[in-house]
């Protein structure tokens, strides 16, 4: 559905909020794990920095009040100009995008004060609508729009719900794994029937994958479950993935002949090459 230089007419009604037209490139906004299922931030940083490698203009909004993606990509944690003041303060999210050392990688930070978001949202009119309606200004600016949330379904992972087009769910190859999948598809039915939030799949990422029997059995049962949604690549159990995290690298820099690192790259084509049917 996508090119370089345009998009065709059924993925922009998706990828816009509607009333800003076909004639401005939109971004495929996604969502990161549905709120509940591990391995989201991994997904998100490493997906990240391949989309931008690949000469993409990517954007990681980072929901979480544990504020990981934000570490991972800035190797600091700021108290100002974060999401925290686009939700609270009605600051302009354009204000508070960041760059990272990655190029064309940028950053809405989190804060530790959106740990308190339920609370301080709890009566703001149009509340799960804020992180949508903060990003329609700055959505034609980038190619894939990612956001990292929080482990609950509280109002930011709404937020994030309805503020994307799509969701990819990571799915660690343990036994807890359909566990957590059953709990999201309840999630996005709610979703579905009370804010009437339907929201595609983009894709399925098996990981944590360490080549055992139960690696194989969960993987064949998403298989079996999903489709072809899951991602034909399948990301190994890696500790430079989690050393890359500690050292504020792209997994491609630290360790780029890491099966990490390559299973991270073919999965970044994967997701190209996907976005554009
Ligand atoms: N493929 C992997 N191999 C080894 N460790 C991983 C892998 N993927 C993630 N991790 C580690 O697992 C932990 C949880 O992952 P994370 O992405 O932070 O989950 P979430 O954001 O959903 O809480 C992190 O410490 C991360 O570095
Ligand atoms: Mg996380």
């Amino acid at each position: 559905m996508r090119t370089r230089n345009g998009w065709r007419a059924g993925y922009i009604e998706r990828c816009t909020s509607g009333s800003e037209g076909g004639s401005r490139k939109p971004a495929v906004a996604i969502q990161q794990g549905g709120g509940f299922l591990p391995y989201k931030t991994t997904s998100t940083i490493n997906l990240a920095y391949g989309l931008a490698r690949a000469k993409y203009r990517v954007l990681v909004i980072d929901s979480d009040a544990q504020s990981n993606s934000t570490y991972s990509l800035l190797g600091r944690l700021d108290s100002e100009n974060t999401l925290a003041d686009v939700l609270f303060s009605n600051a302009r999210l354009a204000d508070v995008i960041v760059g990272t050392k990655q190029p064309g990688l940028y950053l809405v930070p989190s804060s530790i004060d959106m740990s308190a978001a339920d609370l301080i949202m709890a009566s703001a009119p149009g509340r799960e609508l804020k992180i949508k309606r903060a990003l329609a200004p700055v959505i034609s600016q980038f190619d894939y729009i990612l956001i990292d949330t929080p482990p609950n379904l509280g109002v930011l992972t709404v937020n994030a719900f309805i503020a994307c087009t799509h969701v990819i769910i990571p799915v660690a190859l343990t036994t807890y794994a359909l566990i957590g999948i059953s709990i999201l598809e309840r999630t996005m039915q709610e979703l579905r029937d009370n804010l009437d939030v339907t929201l595609p799949i983009f894709g399925v990422i098996g990981t944590l994958d360490d080549h055992t029997r139960m690696s194989s059995e969960v993987l064949t049962a998403i298989r079996e479950h999903f489709g072809k949604l899951v991602f034909d690549t399948v990301i190994p159990r890696n500790i430079k993935i989690e050393e890359a995290h500690n050292q504020i690298a792209s997994i491609y820099d630290y360790a780029p002949t890491s099966t990490g690192a390559q299973a991270y790259a073919k999965l970044t084509e994967e997701v190209i090459k996907r976005a554009k049917r």
